[in-house]
């Protein structure tokens, strides 16, 4: 079995659930960069991590998965500064198995990740008010992926893991 996990991250919240899976995973595994990775052939199962930008899948890991994924054993993982439970948060989601729609979707995860100061500086200034009330609920992601939430996230590696090699 040989495992890919891939991942885009700006901030580095991404790639914090991204090596947490990749911790949980026994046999030949790699970690990379989504912009490292030139195919998925040859690989039995490939994790591919990014976050929610704008209200839908980062345009790298919505193109990637268009152009590199089909047909491929794919689990998603995604961050976003929503909390988990927030109203509408599923309709971001389902965009990003959309983007998956031609691969072999084998399992979803996904978490709050903390929106950086930076970042939410920048949204603040922005046209959207939508992207704007994001700015303002920073306070409420820092400190995020927390423990339990990377918790969770090797407890997914790892039901993947048993299910694909059933
Ligand atoms: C330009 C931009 C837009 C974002 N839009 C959203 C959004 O619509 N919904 C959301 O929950 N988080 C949004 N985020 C927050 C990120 O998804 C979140 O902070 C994520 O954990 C960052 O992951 P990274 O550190 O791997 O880049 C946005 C971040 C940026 C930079």
């Amino acid at each position: 079995m040989r495992t890919l996990v891939a991942y885009f991250s700006q901030t580095g919240k991404t790639k914090l659930v991204a090596e947490a899976i990749y911790e949980s995973i026994e046999g030949e595994r790699e970690l990379k960069e989504l912009g490292q990775v030139e195919s998925l052939e040859g690989y039995d199962l490939s994790f591919i991590g990014f976050p929610i930008i704008a209200f839908g899948p980062a345009k790298e890991g919505k193109e990637f998965l268009e152009q590199k994924a089909a047909g491929r054993k794919v689990a998603l993982f995604i961050t976003h500064a929503a909390p988990e439970d927030m109203a509408g948060i599923e309709a971001w989601l389902d965009k990003c198995r959309a983007a998956a729609a031609s691969a072999d979707l084998v399992g979803f995860f996904d978490c709050q990740g903390e929106l950086s100061e930076a970042i939410a500086a920048a949204l603040l200034k922005s046209d959207d008010p939508a992207l704007r009330s994001f700015g303002e609920r920073r306070p409420e992601t820092v400190g995020q992926p927390d423990e339990t939430r990377l918790q969770r996230a090797r407890d997914f590696a790892r039901e993947v893991m048993a299910r694909v090699e059933g």
